[in-house]
């Protein structure tokens, strides 16, 4: 028992490249580095690579102000260890060769991610572990573009990723033991909360949410209610810390239609032949389970 356990120490995820510096490859690459990783974070220029780095100190100050108080000068040393285990780099390829887990998250395009997966997984070692934080595409969709489906998973981190305690681990059919069983401890080792999900469209958390923010789009556009009340009535009548409308800009206005453009393919590919818009979609989809619900719950 001993000596499996110092094996799989030995096994332990320890170098992490980060591929896309936005804000949840800032996030996931920061949360990384205050656990003990090395990270690699990669993005298409200096001058992002910059920001990303900006971000995570600014990031830190707030953690560490936090956790530390009572004590400014342990404080000042966590936020210097954890940037000192960040480097920045534009080349992918040079970036993976150490990588024992490579964590995407670049923009959220199915072929973007796919061109890229193709290229890592020709310059990456053998071992190394591929995961995507796409908040839509199926993660089989994404592993298709490599030879290592059975070391390949979906990790779904929520925004902002510092302060949010999920994250979904998401495995395909091709996905092995060993690598969904590394995926969890490298989650545990993040101090997150990990749930596991099937590779369905959403996975847990964007299946319910996604429909819910739209459906908020859908009661303004039939002019029920303004932005500004149905943001505050989520808030101060549903517990939520932002309304459905301020989450979508928190999200990110071209993520979100990336994402509702995938769940739009996904769900209704039909619906979408014959030109029906995406809210027309959601609003058969709510009154779909609303039915249903009601079977159940005649009252509603
Ligand atoms: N880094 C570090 N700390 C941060 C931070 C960041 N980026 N953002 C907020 N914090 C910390 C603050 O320092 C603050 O700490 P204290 O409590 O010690 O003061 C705490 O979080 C609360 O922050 P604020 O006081 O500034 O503001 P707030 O109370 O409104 O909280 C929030 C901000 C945590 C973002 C909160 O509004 C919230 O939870 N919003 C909903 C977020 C959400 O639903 N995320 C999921 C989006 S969906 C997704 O991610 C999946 C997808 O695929 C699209
Ligand atoms: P973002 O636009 O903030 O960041 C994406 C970054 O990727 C940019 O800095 C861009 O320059 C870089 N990039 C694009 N193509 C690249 C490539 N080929 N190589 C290297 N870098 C590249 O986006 P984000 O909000 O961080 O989202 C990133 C991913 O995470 C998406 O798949 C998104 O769906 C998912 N996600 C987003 C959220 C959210 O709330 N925003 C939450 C969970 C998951």
């Amino acid at each position: 028992r001993r000596f499996s356990t110092s094996a799989m120490r030995a096994e332990a995820i320890k170098c992490v490249t980060v591929i896309g510096g936005g804000q949840m490859g800032a996030g996931i690459a920061q949360v990384a580095a205050t656990t003990g990783h090395q990270v690699v974070i990669v993005d298409q220029s200096e001058d992002i690579l910059n920001k990303s780095k900006a971000s995570i100190h600014k990031s830190l100050q707030r953690v560490a102000k936090k956790k530390f108080a009572d004590d400014a000068k342990a404080g000042e040393a966590f936020i210097s260890e954890a940037i000192d285990r960040v480097s920045i780099q534009t080349d992918a390829t040079n970036a993976v060769g150490n990588a024992d887990l490579v964590v995407e998250a670049i923009v959220e395009n199915l072929e973007v991610k796919r061109q890229l997966f193709t290229i890592l997984d020709k310059a990456a070692p053998q071992h190394t572990i591929f995961a995507s934080n796409t908040s839509s595409l199926p993660i089989k969709d994404i592993a298709e573009s490599t030879q290592r489906m059975d070391r390949f998973g979906g990790l779904h981190f929520f925004n902002p990723v510092p302060v949010m305690k999920l994250l979904e681990v998401v495995r395909i059919p091709q996905t092995s033991d060993e690598t969904f069983n590394k995926l969890l401890a490298f989650g545990k080792n993040l101090q997150k909360t990990t749930v596991n999900c099937k590779d369905t469209p959403g996975f847990i958390v964007n299946r319910l949410l996604v429909p819910y923010m739209v459906e908020a789009v859908r009661l303004l556009e039939r002019g029920d209610a303004s932005t500004r009340d149905i943001d505050t009535a989520m808030k101060l009548g549903a517990g939520y810390p932002m309304g459905p409308f301020e989450l979508c800009d928190y999200v990110g206005l071209d993520t979100m239609k990336f994402i509702l453009d995938v769940e739009w393919l996904t769900l209704r590919p039909t619906m979408q032949a014959a030109g029906v818009s995406i809210t027309e979609v959601v609003h058969h989809l709510y009154n779909t389970a609303l039915t249903k619900m009601k079977r159940f719950m005649p009252n509603i």
